[in-house]
């Protein structure tokens, strides 16, 4: 995609450098991140950035080695942003002078947490926006601080224990900040990347409405006139991807729906429906339950039934995908998380890559190309881009679900009869949350079945039956998380729901455990 207006982002180790690149493709700025030590004269010249970004990091510009950007960055003639480490590396580079932090006391220490800045000297364009009231709140994460400013900057806004919190030499259009203004606890922080960007002549050209005529273009340009396949589960990456595929090369994509019998109630009808009829896809439904349920009968251990479906799913694709003739490529949701290089000080100056295998090890194995059009996207640009084509925002917001799918929700033995009972339970309790409208404010929920029969008593009889527990929880990105806070009149409400109308329960529970220590499936 070499014909967008492009910004580079130096990465110089920060946990946050990622939002650095979601703020600005919020802007419609196509950026890359770039770990330093590929970042070369030679690349910066391929590359060719409107505008560069220095992220923060954990290293220290004093120690001698430290990591720093190419010198030629600085001779490119364009506006460069330092953050943090950043900050301090672009200092010590044009002639300032940066110090270890001291843990405490005035002027220069280190500082961890909220501050607040106030304006100095003249109003900079990098700061419009602002300042409306007299000082701006901002994250602070910092060890070592700049003591000197280098030739040509001055101070444009100070905080009790950054005096060069905010540093600028206007003419060179050098911005260095000692702060992050990517992260949610430097509420302004959007304004300044905006007013940083403007002032870099980037016109927002970076849109999915774009970004889907470019990636046909490609994907036509990739494929020519040879066959595609794609592993479609109903999830949004391989839904995006099939019908972004779709659209450049119709009939010359075959979608294989691995249906492994632990879907959700009426999932896939839906599925089959939404892509075959709508979409008018070529789609192969390959419904497999009995092999997987068969393969899977007496099984109890997690990790067990894991390995069988992941092992099962790779099998049942591939001899489905064998009889497609001609087919050269496998189509994949490759997201750009999954293939951003990260910077690795354990392991030296060396970068580790971390790879996406849907159907881990298939293109080898096959001999296919991968197609990946999805490779340079963050998950809400995949949600704008299924928007741009057609796919409607209810499929689009979905809770995430799991590829081992209803297995891991039904801890012990899976039999049909829990399966069945499971998806009922749990299509009561998405409907309740839907009908309280809970469901956008929730990152996942669901029921999960448990090993044990309880006895309970309705109308003048006894029962025997399952116990459920429902589990909802608020998440940002599935590595930890909080269970939602349900009111006792919802949770008494869905209960009463779930004994009433489905057979088979008799008890229901709610799961308040976090993660950590709780996993959010049960399995
Ligand atoms: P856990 O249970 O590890 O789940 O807290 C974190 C997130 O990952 C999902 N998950 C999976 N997704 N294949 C998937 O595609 C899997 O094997 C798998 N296991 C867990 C889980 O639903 C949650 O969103």
């Amino acid at each position: 995609m070499t014909d967008h207006q492009r910004l580079l982002i130096i990465d110089f180790g920060s946990q946050v450098t990622q939002l650095i690149a979601r703020r600005l493709r919020e802007l419609n700025v196509y950026c890359e991140i770039h770990p330093y030590q590929k970042v070369t004269d030679a690349f910066l010249a391929d590359f060719a950035p409107r505008a560069v970004i220095f992220s923060g990091g954990p290293d220290s510009v004093t120690r001698a080695g430290s990591p720093r950007p190419p010198k030629s960055v600085y001779t490119l003639g364009v506006p460069i942003l330092g953050i943090c480490y950043g900050q301090q590396a672009m200092m010590e580079d044009l002639g300032g002078k940066v110090e270890g932090g001291k843990i405490s006391g005035g002027g220069g220490t280190a500082e961890f947490g909220r501050a607040f800045v106030t304006p100095a000297n003249d109003r900079l364009p990098l700061l419009d926006g602002w300042f409306a009231t007299d000082r701006e709140q901002v994250w602070m994460s910092h060890g070592d601080h700049v003591a000197k400013l280098a030739p040509g900057f001055q101070v444009y806004g100070t905080s009790p224990n950054a005096p060069f919190a905010i540093t600028a030499d206007p003419d060179r259009h050098f911005y260095a900040v000692q702060f992050h203004p990517e992260v949610h606890h430097t509420p302004n922080g959007a304004k300044l990347y905006e007013n940083f960007v403007r002032m870099a002549g980037f016109t927002g050209d970076w849109t999915m409405d774009a970004y889907r005529e470019q990636a046909i273009a490609a994907i036509r340009d990739q494929v020519g006139d040879k066959k595609v396949i794609c592993a479609l589960s109903g999830g949004v990456d391989s839904s995006v991807t099939a019908i972004l595929i779709h659209e450049a090369i119709g009939d010359q994509l075959t979608c294989v729906f691995v249906d492994h019998g632990l879907l959700r109630l009426g999932e896939a009808e839906q599925v089959v429906t939404m892509f075959r009829d709508h979409y008018n896809l070529n789609l192969i439904h390959a419904d497999e339950s009995d092999l997987f349920l068969g393969k899977l009968e007496g099984v109890s251990d997690p990790e067990t039934k894991r390995k069988i479906i992941g092992g099962l799913f790779i099998d049942v694709f591939q001899k489905y995908a064998d009889g497609i003739e001609g087919a050269e490529f496998l189509a994949q949701g490759t997201l750009y998380p999954d293939v951003i290089e990260s910077v690795s000080f354990s392991g030296g100056p060396s970068v580790t890559i971390k790879s996406h295998h849907n159907v881990g090890g298939l293109p080898e194995k096959m001999g296919l190309k991968l197609v990946e059009p999805l490779r340079e996207l963050f998950k809400d640009e995949v949600r704008a881009l299924g928007r741009e084509l057609g796919l409607p925002d209810s499929f689009i917001g979905r809770h995430p679900f799991p590829g081992p799918g209803l297995a891991i929700r039904c801890p012990g033995e899976i039999t049909r009869e829990k399966l069945e009972i499971l998806r009922k339970a749990d299509a009561v309790f998405i409907d309740q949350i839907r009908k309280h409208g809970l469901y956008n404010d929730i990152w996942q929920a669901f029921v999960a079945i448990l090993p044990v029969r309880t006895v309970g008593v309705m109308g003048d009889g006894r029962t025997y039956d399952f116990a459920c527990a429902l589990r909802a929880v608020t998440s940002v990105d599935g590595m930890t998380a909080d269970y939602y806070p349900f009111t006792h009149d919802f949770l008494g409400e869905t209960a009463t729901r779930i004994i009433n109308e489905v057979q088979g329960i008799n008890r229901v529970t709610y799961d308040i455990t976090s993660k950590p220590p709780g996993t959010i499936e049960w399995e």
